[in-house]
């Protein structure tokens, strides 16, 4: 571990099992460099490569990056192209973690995807999906309304084929109907760029996460600034609705 790091081994720290992180202030991270919008998203994309690699080295098991959202696509043409092809080029890199023997999954509705961008995102979850060392799921025209909208259609499909009674229809068959499947539900939530709100990100699965928000902007999001989240949750008495 590099020495920065905030958190070592033998530090009597809870880590959070999984961490979903919604990667806020490119825009704002090149404007106040004068640069182009999507020179801060590239700047941003590069980050989401330090932070997945030190999540792991602490021990997260699961890590979910908010990475491209159904109402980005207002954005204008330009940008939206340029987060496109950032995903293009980091499907290519993302082949890396598999090395470092990750599983990679993603989350959200490919059908509104490139066939390309479709077609790779489905090579990589293949070709990792026997890893355990941790799961790296990427959000990419991702909603939370929107999934549970999926997961309640498919559901439905079922009680219309006789297959079940809708008494059957239980959390449990909702949860496992979203696309996070087998996924475990969210312990922290991290929000950089001084936003605090969810935005849509993983609604039902954030239902007892804790929030860490900073000020700092995405690209300038460290592993210390990683640490000090998860020291923080730490140090929170999660009481998931008891005493
Ligand atoms: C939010 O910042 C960021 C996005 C909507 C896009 C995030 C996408 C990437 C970092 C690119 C590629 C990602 C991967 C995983 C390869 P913002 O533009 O809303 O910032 P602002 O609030 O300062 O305008």
């Amino acid at each position: 571990m590099a020495d920065n790091n905030l958190i070592r081994p033998d530090d009597n720290i809870q880590i959070p099992v999984h961490v979903g992180v919604i990667m806020d202030g490119n825009g704002r991270w090149a404007k106040k460099r004068g640069l182009p919008r999507k020179f801060g998203h590239r700047e941003g994309a590069k980050n989401f490569r330090t932070i997945t690699r030190h999540a792991k080295s602490v021990g997260v098991k699961y890590i979910t990056f908010y990475a491209f959202s159904t109402e980005n696509w207002k954005r204008p043409k330009d940008e939206v192209d340029a987060i496109m092809e950032l995903f293009e080029k980091y499907l290519d890199e993302v082949r890396d973690f598999i090395d470092e023997n990750i599983r990679v999954r993603f989350i959200g509705d490919r059908s509104g995807l490139k066939e390309t961008l479709q077609r790779k995102m489905a090579s990589v979850e293949e070709d990792s999906k026997d890893f355990d060392s941790m799961t790296l799921v990427l959000a990419i025209n991702y909603g939370g309304r929107d999934e549970i909208c999926h997961s309640v259609r498919k559901i439905a499909r079922m009680v219309k084929d006789g297959e079940l009674q809708p008494e059957d229809i239980t959390r449990d068959l909702i949860e496992k109907n979203l696309y996070t499947e087998e996924i475990p539900p969210l312990d922290l939530v991290i929000r950089p760029s001084g936003e605090q709100r969810l935005s849509n990100f993983m609604i039902w699965q954030a239902a007892y996460a804790e929030f860490y928000y900073t000020n700092i902007l995405w690209p300038d999001f460290r592993s210390e600034d990683f640490d000090r989240a998860v020291i923080a949750y730490s140090e929170r008495n999660r009481r998931f609705g008891g005493i």
